[in-house]
């Protein structure tokens, strides 16, 4: 089977935008590739981070995300800090990548202008220890969200650099999109997103989600109750196509394009079919919260598992680097 990677940052609560965007997809391909899946908390570090909240957020992160599916029995699940040759291959890497290349990364332009104050080095390279995740193993695909792909992009141009600098080490990460690679946030307008609060979040009481919905900005033409909509340039349509069926979807699609159901009740809908698909997830959440203990084991087991195979990749690359 080939090798599939695929990261999350402990930077908040995990929201529908990945949901939809990234874990569900991660869940669904456990079967069809040896699957490696990382809480990414040196990425994370790029921003301003509360350290009191830092290990909270790690365990959090890998909770939801074993609650949502990702078994450890079928994926290996753990956290980057502690494999250490994710950094140690991002400085390898740091010397094949273009300078230009990292100006261009549209991620690290917003991100440079939503943290003004502190634009350091590490979120200027940020794409390059994301290469180095992805290379350590050898990953040949990679389910990300859309706002991912410029990155992946690089990834592969990194890849190729190396390769022809040093000899063909590594293979060229494919991007896999899900369904649903870019959900927007509450407003409508920008991308769903930890640091914008423009998110639903999967922890979320059943009561918060139902308020978010019926303020989540639908399609701004349609302003009175008998004006018809357009689904097509609606967020509220983009997640129900997460978690409705052809059949709903199709009723929704035409009530709402004749007018003849409104945003309420295409939201009650919504926020029913969201509940139920998320009511198992908070479950599981739940008993899991009563044991950090084994959440903790289990990142510490692919940890384990993850630095055998980081060991032989880096002792490869020493190898055509001429450090041997
Ligand atoms: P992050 O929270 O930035 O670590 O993202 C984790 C995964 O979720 C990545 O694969 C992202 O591409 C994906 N993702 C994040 N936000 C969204 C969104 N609003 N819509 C779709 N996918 C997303
Ligand atoms: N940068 C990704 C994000 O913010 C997270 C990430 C880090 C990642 N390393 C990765 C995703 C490697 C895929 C593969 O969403």
């Amino acid at each position: 089977m080939k090798t599939l990677f695929s990261g999350i940052q402990p930077s908040g609560d995990i929201h529908i935008g990945n949901y939809l965007g990234a874990i569900r997809n991660w869940v669904r391909l456990l079967d069809k590739y040896q699957c490696i899946y990382c809480i990414v908390d040196y990425h994370a570090i790029t921003i301003e981070y509360d350290v009191q909240e830092m290990l909270s957020r790690i365990i959090g992160a890998a909770t939801v995300n074993i609650a949502a599916g990702l078994d450890p029995e079928k994926c290996i699940l753990f956290r980057q800090s502690d494999v250490v040759q994710h950094t140690e291959l991002a400085w390898v890497l740091n010397t094949v990548t273009p300078m230009g290349d990292l100006e261009r990364m549209t991620q690290f332009k917003d991100k440079s202008r939503q943290h003004a104050s502190n634009v350091n080095a590490g979120l200027f390279t940020y794409p390059v220890l994301m290469a180095a995740d992805i290379m350590l193993y050898k990953a040949e695909a990679v389910p990300v969200g859309d706002d991912q792909i410029q990155h992946l992009e690089l990834c592969r141009e990194i890849t190729r650099k190396f390769n022809n600098r040093f000899g063909e080490v590594f293979p060229e990460a494919q991007p896999l999109l899900s369904e649903s690679p870019r959900i927007l946030g509450l407003d409508g307008k920008s991308k769903m997103s930890k640091s914008l609060g423009n998110t639903i979040s999967l922890v979320d009481s059943p009561e918060l989600i139902r308020e978010k919905l019926a303020t989540a900005v639908t399609d701004e033409n349609r302003k009175r109750r008998k004006d018809p909509g357009n689904p097509d340039v609606c967020n509220l349509f983009t997640m129900h196509k997460g978690f409705s069926t052809a059949e709903q979807l199709k009723w929704v699609d035409e009530g709402c394009r004749s007018a003849s159901i409104g945003c309420l009740e295409c939201k009650k809908l919504l926020a029913d079919n969201m509940l139920a698909d998320i009511a198992p997830i908070q479950e599981r959440i739940a008993e899991f919260a009563k044991k950090p203990d084994l959440v903790r084991q289990i990142l510490d087991e692919g940890a384990r598992k993850c630095r055998v195979i980081a060991e032989k990749t880096m002792d490869e690359v020493h190898g055509v680097m001429g450090f041997k």
